[in-house]
Parts: structure tokens; C-alpha cells; sequence
């Protein structure tokens, strides 16, 4: 089962600025493009590296790794040498607060007891 849960406040972003979210030990991206909040797995599909700590130019992040070139709005790997694309994770704001669609633990009712958001 999966259910949207907390990640980030949304006023944590900024428009151009590369970010680390961080749920039961699992690493998520968040960036904004175009003012559209956008999440993706925090690991480049290549071999693994955290983008959060890469560079972002316009609306890509490049891996520092093998110069993988990830378009943020598509997930496709853009450039030069190709590679599989972003892990996009669907995404919402609810209350001023980015969620993620995640699975669920298999005691979900301990999240929904520690205040974690559901999706009906
Ligand atoms: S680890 Fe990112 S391009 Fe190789």
C-alpha cells in the first residue's frame, strides 16, 4: 500500500536550489521548475551518486560523476552519454508541506499515529 507522507516545507525550497529530503533512510530530490515542486529518487540512475549534491544548470542537474545530464521536468537523461532516467516520485503540497507518495511500512498505523498524511 502506498499513502502520501511529509517530506519538506515547501518555504525550505528555492526556485534553483538542488534538495535533500530525508524519509526512513531514503534520500529524496526536490527542486522547483517553473514553480512546479518536482521529486525524484536522491541517486543517479547511472551508479547511484546523490544529486542533491551535484549542479544544477537551468532547468537540468549534472552528475559530477560521468557528467550524466538529467532534464528535472522530464527525468530523461539529456545529455551527451545516455543513461536511464530520473526516479520521479509523485508529488503534492498539502498545508504548506511537499508529500510523497511512498509505500508503507507494514505497521502503516504507526504513521498515520506519528501524524504521516493518507491518501484515500
Ligand atoms: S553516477 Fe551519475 S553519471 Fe555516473
Amino acid at each position: 500500500m502506498q499513502a502520501y507522507e511529509r517530506i519538506m516545507e515547501v518555504s525550505a525550497l528555492t526556485p534553483d536550489g538542488l534538495f535533500r529530503g530525508l524519509l526512513r533512510g531514503q534520500g529524496y530530490l526536490m527542486t522547483m521548475v517553473d514553480g512546479e515542486i518536482i521529486v525524484s529518487e536522491d541517486r543517479c540512475p547511472h551508479a547511484d551518486f546523490p544529486l542533491s549534491s551535484a549542479r544544477r544548470e537551468g532547468d537540468s542537474v549534472i552528475c559530477p560523476m560521468h557528467n550524466g545530464v538529467f532534464d528535472l521536468k522530464t527525468g530523461e537523461s539529456v545529455g551527451l552519454r545516455k543513461f536511464s532516467p530520473l526516479c520521479r516520485v509523485p508529488s503534492r503540497v498539502v498545508d504548506g508541506y511537499v508529500e510523497i507518495l511512498v509505500d508503507q511500512p507494514a505497521d502503516a498505523s504507526a504513521v498515520i499515529e506519528s501524524g504521516g498524511a493518507r491518501e484515500n
